[in-house]
């Protein structure tokens, strides 16, 4: 049913432009929409909610092309022969998501002869080469704020499953084994153990907000800026200014921080040997923040008990990746998942709906909402990636 390139000509949109645009309006102008999204298969034929799949196409298809836009959807983004190396060349905003994320190269946008805008549809703009983009005054977007919840939730029970040893609890139920010592030898309790997070931002605020009832001894974080003092002191957050000594006195550490340059490989061989030995480690926010293999080597070795997380330094990750099967000396401490964090049917819903909100205000000349602008008049705008 569904063409690997999901694409109307623009020939036939035309007629639904006349139908339903009003001429009057200056932004009935025709344009051209790309968007790079995953593909969804047959649980996208089955879950229309499942919007950021080529598939479902952020359900914005009939109202783009009713206002006379050619809207092109693919999943391809590798390479010169790619759906996103062909349409980029002239389509004026390109759409894309961090869970399957086009990553618009610098030798990417220097072939896009049109392009004014860069939409994310999520939240996580790293995938887009930034500086590049402010020198080619291509504005950048995303939907700020559209899953952070979504992803709080799964730190939060990243934390537990690694802490509570439980993934190699229901391995071995599956098995048909049962051996309580085995599992319970290395499974602790929440309670009293102390917690820190690489940024203290909408996620990072949230997992501290959400571990409140587990009664941890401390929370510390991370961060460029401070918290005011009543929002630190509604989570019990200690602003701590050295990352080392952040890693070093907590038990569980979470990364929360937007990908830049100031943030790749910052969880590195270095940077791990002051971790406390048999922590653990959760990172939903970005793979290249952590250092694929000092993370693989730390685990093997005992120095982090745990590492879960959603997210890869190339996504979709390869089959031989370090992490899809690194275990700590016991056999377990694995929770890697797909990148699917931030893109629950909830989510889903208010990414779609924040991407259309994103065009709405392009075409119309409306101002973007602050919080979503990461790129704009030629700068970087958002604080998180470094901006003023
Ligand atoms: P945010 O902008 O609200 O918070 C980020 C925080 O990180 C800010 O407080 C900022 O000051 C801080 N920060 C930036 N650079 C830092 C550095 N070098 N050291 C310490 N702190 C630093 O962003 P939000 O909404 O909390 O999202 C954070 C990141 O989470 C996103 O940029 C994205 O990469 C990731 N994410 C992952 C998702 C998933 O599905 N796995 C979904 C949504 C976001």
């Amino acid at each position: 049913m569904f063409s690997r390139l999901a694409t109307r000509s623009v020939a036939s949109s035309r007629p639904l432009a006349r139908s339903f645009a009003a001429p009057q309006q200056s932004w009935s102008r025709g344009m051209k929409v790309l968007a790079i999204l995953y593909r969804g298969g047959d649980a996208a034929k089955q879950e229309p909610r499942l919007l950021g799949t080529v598939e479902n196409q952020l359900g914005i298809r009939e109202w783009l092309e009713s206002q006379g836009h050619e809207y092109i959807v693919s999943d391809s983004k590798e390479g010169p022969n790619s759906d996103l190396a062909k349409h980029i060349v002239d389509a004026e905003v390109v759409i894309t998501t961090p869970f399957h994320p086009g990553y618009l190269t610098r030798d990417l946008l220097n072939t896009a002869k049109n392009l004014k805008l860069c939409v994310t549809a999520g939240v996580g703009s790293d995938h887009v080469d930034l500086k590049t983009a402010s020198q080619k005054n291509i504005d950048v977007l995303e939907v700020t704020g559209s899953n952070v919840t979504s992803v709080a939730e799964h730190v939060v029970m990243s934390i537990l499953l690694l802490v509570r040893n439980f993934v190699p609890a229901h391995e071995m139920i599956e098995r048909g084994d049962w051996q309580v010592s085995e599992i319970a030898r290395n499974a602790f309790d929440l309670e009293g153990k102390t917690v820190g997070t690489i940024g203290a931002g909408r996620i990072g605020y949230r997992v501290l907000e959400r571990l409140m009832p587990f009664d941890t001894k401390e929370h510390l974080y991370y961060d460029f800026a401070t918290l005011p003092a009543e929002a630190e002191k509604k989570v019990r957050a200690r602003r701590v200014e050295d990352l080392k000594e952040m890693v070093a006195q907590s038990d569980i550490v979470t990364v929360n921080c937007p990908l830049h340059e100031g943030t790749r490989g910052l969880v590195n061989a270095e940077l791990l040997k002051h971790f406390k030995k048999g922590a653990y480690l959760v990172n939903t926010a970005r793979g290249a923040i952590c250092d694929r293999e000092a993370v693989a080597q730390a685990l093997k070795s005992g120095q982090l008990s745990g590492y879960a997380g959603d997210v890869w330094n190339v996504q979709p990750a390869p089959k031989d990746h370090p992490w899809r099967t690194m275990k700590n000396p016991l056999g377990a401490g694995n929770g890697m998942v797909p990148h699917y964090s931030g893109t629950t049917l909830d989510a889903q819903a208010r990414y779609a709906a924040g991407t259309r909100t994103i065009l709405e205000n392009y075409l119309k000349g409306k101002a973007q909402k602050p919080e979503d602008t990461i790129v704009k008049d030629g700068k970087i705008f958002s604080k998180a990636y470094g901006g003023k």
